[in-house]
């Protein structure tokens, strides 16, 4: 880990730093450990998929695309199987600097940073073998979890950021918040919503065939947000079935009604009509 962290650092310092002489921010800093712990994950799950077919990664909501980059150049590359590296990310600044940055990494598989939403399924690969969110923030990780099941994606490596009004289940914790008698006090309903939206996320991710574990990737005073959700398609009926049962029993505690649980090959609810 120390030497994979030296690494990001020094690769972080040669794709986005320009300045000679100059060095990375606090920020940068704090941004390298989670990425380093982030490529941890990836390659333990590179370790885990059949060398048999074609290892296609996504980044998706990439930002610069700093963990689709790297695990390109020092996981992916270092393998020596056939893999492809697509980052997604709306924001046209950003797309730019990680195509700037890609050109200088010299990958030895290929990168492509496209331009859109991760609401917009005609972005996605079919049946990616890992999507990786790094601080998806807000909706985002609903909509990256919504695209990842949609495309059938094998494994999903989620570490979503700020929860505000455009989180899938704010309005579902809201309403059990009001229906439970939670204070509103921000600093206890805060946490509360916190966790009946993570808990939502679970099941959901859960009731479309995906096996979950939710692990804390770095303390916590590198960032607030650092909650990883690892998620592995086994489509197990019975498990599937159980999630579906607790995201009921979630909607009806809040006297709203359950949204139907996403299932693979479903249309993803915005393509819904
Ligand atoms: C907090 S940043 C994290 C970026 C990067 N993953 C990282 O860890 O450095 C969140 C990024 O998600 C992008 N984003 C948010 N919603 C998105 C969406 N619906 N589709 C694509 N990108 C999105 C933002 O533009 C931003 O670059």
């Amino acid at each position: 880990m120390v030497r994979r962290l030296a690494e990001v650092q020094g690769w972080l310092h040669r794709l986005y730093v320009a300045e000679p002489g100059a060095r990375l921010r606090a920020e940068d800093l704090r941004k390298a450990v989670e990425v380093a712990a982030l490529l941890e994950e990836v390659e333990r799950a590179l370790g885990r998929a059949s060398r048999k077919r074609p290892f296609t990664l996504v980044d998706a909501a990439a930002g610069k695309a700093y963990a689709g980059l790297l695990a390109a150049k020092l996981v992916l590359g270092r393998d020596g199987r056939d893999a492809r590296v697509l980052a997604i990310e709306r924001e046209p600044g950003r797309v730019a600097l990680s195509r700037a940055a890609a050109a200088l990494l010299d990958s030895p598989v290929p990168v492509e940073c496209v331009q859109a939403d991760v609401a917009d399924r005609g972005c996605w690969p079919q049946a990616p073998s890992l999507v990786v969110a790094l601080h998806a923030c807000g909706g985002a990780s609903d909509a990256v979890i919504a695209g990842a099941v949609a495309s059938g994606a094998r494994a999903l490596l989620l570490v979503p950021c700020c929860t505000g009004g455009g989180v899938a289940a704010a309005g579902l914790a809201d309403a059990l918040a009001e229906t439970l008698g939670v204070p509103r006090h921000a600093a206890v309903r805060r946490r509360f919503i916190q966790s009946v939206v993570d808990a939502e996320r679970t099941w959901r991710l859960e009731a479309a065939g995906y096996e979950t574990e939710v692990v804390e990737m770095v303390a916590p005073t590198v960032t607030p947000h650092n909650l990883l959700w690892r998620a592995r398609r086994v489509g197990e009926p019975g498990r599937m079935a159980r999630a579906r049962a607790a995201l009921e029993r979630l909607a009806e505690a809040a006297g709203a009604a359950a949204a139907p649980a996403p299932r693979l090959g479903d249309e993803p609810p915005w393509e819904r009509r």
